[in-house]
């Protein structure tokens, strides 16, 4: 049987997603020890790609892999026509709309509004009838009120230390965040056996960690 092709986000994703992988049971060795390589065929029954969020999309929408690892904030930003199958315990942060301690949210001006993720911040804005503005930024989002180019931003925040090192206040929270796993519809049929054993022991292994997080969160 071919391995299956699991598309990983790069990044954080990757960190708190592979110790999560070797812990229900696939051999991680190269993912660990990953240098500038890109393929990983460490355990013959899975092949991993290490890719940006929103090309897992695009790599499980053309079919060329089956399952995906990415964030809902991708999810809910891009077109995808797969199924979640598996929400992990990892990657959990929030969308906020965010600005300097200055920002007027009652402004009278149309807003600017800085983000990575423009359908995300359309949609909010639309939910609250507000018309703004967008510009779309693909990093260092936080400098945009900054720096003059924007009145606030929406973007993610996890532990919340970009917005406090760069004085800037959360104004709204908006939906949030956490990785999913991502099945592609066509390939549910062909490995169906295969994606239950995967989505069964990830699901167990990270239940697991979640339950040693709570326990050391708890003996703080
Ligand atoms: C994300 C996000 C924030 C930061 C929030 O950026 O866009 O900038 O993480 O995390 P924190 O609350 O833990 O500080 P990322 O690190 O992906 O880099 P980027 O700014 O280049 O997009």
């Amino acid at each position: 049987m071919a391995p299956i092709k699991i598309a990983l986000t790069k990044g954080r994703t990757e960190q708190q997603v592979v110790p999560l992988l070797a812990a229900s049971g696939i051999n991680c060795s190269g993912l660990r020890n990953k240098g500038r390589k890109l393929i990983f065929k460490d355990d013959p029954r899975y092949e991993f790609i290490l890719v940006k969020g929103p090309d897992v999309l695009t790599y499980l929408n053309s079919g060329t892999v089956q399952v995906g690892i990415v964030g809902s904030d991708i999810l809910d930003e891009q077109t995808n026509f797969q199924y979640a199958m598996l929400n992990l315990s990892v990657g959990k942060c929030r969308f906020v709309l965010a600005s300097t301690a200055d920002f007027n949210p009652q402004q009278q001006r149309r807003k600017i509004i800085a983000t990575k993720y423009p359908n995300i911040t359309k949609r909010y804005f639309e939910g609250i009838g507000e018309d703004v503005e967008i510009i779309k930024i693909e990093g260092s989002v936080e400098l945009a009120p900054l720096i003059g180019l924007a009145d606030a931003i929406v973007d993610i925040v996890e532990t919340g230390t970009t917005l406090r090192e760069n004085n800037l206040k959360v104004y709204a929270k908006l939906q949030p965040v956490n990785t999913k796993l991502v099945v592609n519809r066509l390939a549910l049929r062909q490995y169906q056996p295969q994606i239950k054993t995967l989505i069964k022991n990830l699901q167990a292994a990270d239940q697991q960690a979640a339950r040693a997080n709570q326990i050391e969160e708890l003996s703080k």
